[in-house]
This record gives C-alpha cells, sequence and structure tokens, in this order.
C-alpha cells in the first residue's frame, strides 16, 4: 500500500510524510525540486519515491496521472498538499501568475484524485489541503481564497461520491511554514491563531480516521467557521479587510 504526497518537500507534506511512512510500504513524494526530493531520500531512507512533476505544467500533470493508470498501485492515502498563495490585490498578479495558482491550487489536486480512484479501495483517504480561506470571499487573496473554496466544495461532493473512501477538506488557519512572509509593508506581521504544521497534520489524520469530510484543527478557525456561517459575508468580509489593511 502507498501513500501520495504532493508538495512532500514542503513544511505540511513534509510533517504527512513523517506521520505516514511507517504505515504504508512506499510514498510517492510529488515534487518540482529534484534535489529537495533526493534530500527527502536520504533523511527518511527508501521508502520514498521521488516524482518530479511541476503541477502548474498541464502535461507533468497528465504524465503523473498515467504513471499512476500504468503502476496501479493500491493507495492507502492521497494528499493532495502543494499550494501557493499570495496576498495582492487581483490587479496586481500576471495572467501567468493567475494561471500558475489555479493549476496548483485546483486543477492538479482535482486531476489527481481522479486517477488514483480506481486503485483506492475501502478504508482508503484523501486529503486535500485547503485553508479557513475557504469559508469567505477574502479580498486581497481573493484568487487563493477563491480556490480553497473550489478545493473544499470538491471534496466535500467526492466524499458523498465515494462512500468507501473518507476524503476530507484539511482546512487549516495560519500556519506557521515558509509559505506565510514574516514581513509586510509596515514590518512584521502577525498571524492569530497561527499553528505548527505538525498539530494540522495530526489533527487531519485523526478526522479523516473518523470519517470528517472537513478537518478544522483549532478552536480559534472551528468559531471562525461558525462565524461565517452566520454572519453575512459582506461583514466578515470588511472584519478581515480591516485586520490585515496595514500589511497591503
Ligand atoms: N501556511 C499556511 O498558513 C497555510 C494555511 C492554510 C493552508 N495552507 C496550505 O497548505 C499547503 C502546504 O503549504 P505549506 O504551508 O506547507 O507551504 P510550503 O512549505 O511552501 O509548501 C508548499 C509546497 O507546494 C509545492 N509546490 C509549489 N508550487 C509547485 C509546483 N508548481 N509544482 C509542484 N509543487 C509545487 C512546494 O514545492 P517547493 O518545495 O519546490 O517550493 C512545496 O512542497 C498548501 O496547499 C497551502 O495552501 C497553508
Amino acid at each position: 500500500m502507498i501513500a501520495i504526497i504532493t508538495g512532500a518537500t514542503g513544511d505540511i507534506g513534509e510533517e504527512f510524510v513523517k506521520k505516514l511512512i511507517n504505515e504504508v510500504d512506499s510514498v510517492w513524494a510529488v515534487g518540482r525540486n529534484e534535489s529537495k526530493l533526493a534530500a527527502l531520500k536520504d533523511t527518511y531512507g527508501e521508502k520514498i519515491v521521488p516524482v518530479k512533476a511541476d503541477l502548474s505544467d498541464k502535461e507533468d500533470i497528465f504524465e503523473f496521472c498515467r504513471k499512476i493508470a500504468d503502476s496501479r498501485p493500491e493507495i492507502g492515502y492521497l494528499v493532495n498538499n502543494a499550494g501557493v498563495a499570495r496576498m495582492a490585490p487581483v490587479s496586481e498578479f500576471t495572467l501567468e501568475e493567475m494561471s500558475d495558482m489555479l493549476d496548483i491550487n485546483d486543477k492538479a489536486a482535482t486531476l489527481i484524485c481522479r486517477a488514483c480512484l480506481p486503485y483506492m479501495a475501502k478504508g482508503s483517504y484523501i486529503l486535500n489541503i485547503a485553508s479557513a480561506s475557504a469559508f469567505q470571499p477574502n479580498p486581497y487573496i481573493a484568487l487563493y481564497s477563491a480556490s480553497k473554496a473550489y478545493l473544499l466544495s470538491f471534496t466535500r461532493s467526492l466524499n458523498v461520491e465515494n462512500e468507501a473512501i473518507t476524503c476530507t477538506a484539511v482546512c487549516p488557519g495560519w500556519v506557521d511554514t515558509k509559505m506565510l512572509p514574516k514581513s509586510g509593508r509596515n514590518g512584521s506581521i502577525r498571524y492569530p491563531g497561527m499553528v505548527t504544521a505538525a498539530k494540522v497534520v495530526e489533527s487531519a489524520l485523526r478526522d479523516c480516521h473518523k470519517g470528517k469530510d472537513v478537518s478544522v484543527c483549532s478552536f480559534y478557525y472551528r468559531y471562525m467557521r461558525f462565524l461565517s456561517k452566520v454572519t453575512p459575508h459582506r461583514v466578515t468580509m470588511k472584519m478581515w479587510v480591516r485586520a490585515i489593511r496595514q500589511y497591503i
């Protein structure tokens, strides 16, 4: 039985590697950087199978999906974790940046789910790493937030369509990883309710084993999710913009 982890070279991705490596025969570690993949193999040993793929590239995504079909592996876990983010108004993005973000955050995860389904049996798990930013629209991370809302919606539907497989959208708030810039226009950035990557992964695995379709790892962000359900989004958007205005 194998685990497939995209973005395995990132902070949350490596935590998944650490937690799953003893549960499976091998981990297909998907990443775009060969030397980071080689370092992962040095650290975690022969169970790591490095798979080089740039998930902003349609050909690489399709080639990886073909590799899955050709190998017909028994997949115990699929973790779609690769992702990119940038805080800026939409008008400051280039078309290429926008296209890459949507391809990495959504297209790759969606196609890889489809490619894995035939090789996942009862009791296997899909974890799609979304974000608490999926719970409401968030100006200035509009594209990221919308891409994660897509992933949340897609994952919950997939969970209903495939009763034997548990599909969980993992929705952490701020996580202390290299994705988050340490400083903004006016000095260092404060991230309320920030947690470690280890905490996100522990609670994601606990929640998927319980059969949950959404995993939110801290009380603070479970409360924020509740708030976004009971408060009009024009109000929660105003609160968000007020909180981040000093950094943009
Ligand atoms: N940090 C947070 O506050 C936070 C909050 C909620 C959700 N998340 C989500 O958690 C996931 C992991 O992020 P992280 O915080 O662990 O950040 P990270 O350390 O930057 O990891 C991101 C991973 O995605 C990979 N990646 C980026 N572009 C890629 C591409 N074109 N092709 C293949 N792989 C690519 C990176 O590869 P390289 O190593 O080559 O760069 C890296 O392995 C993301 O989906 C993110 O949206 C993060």
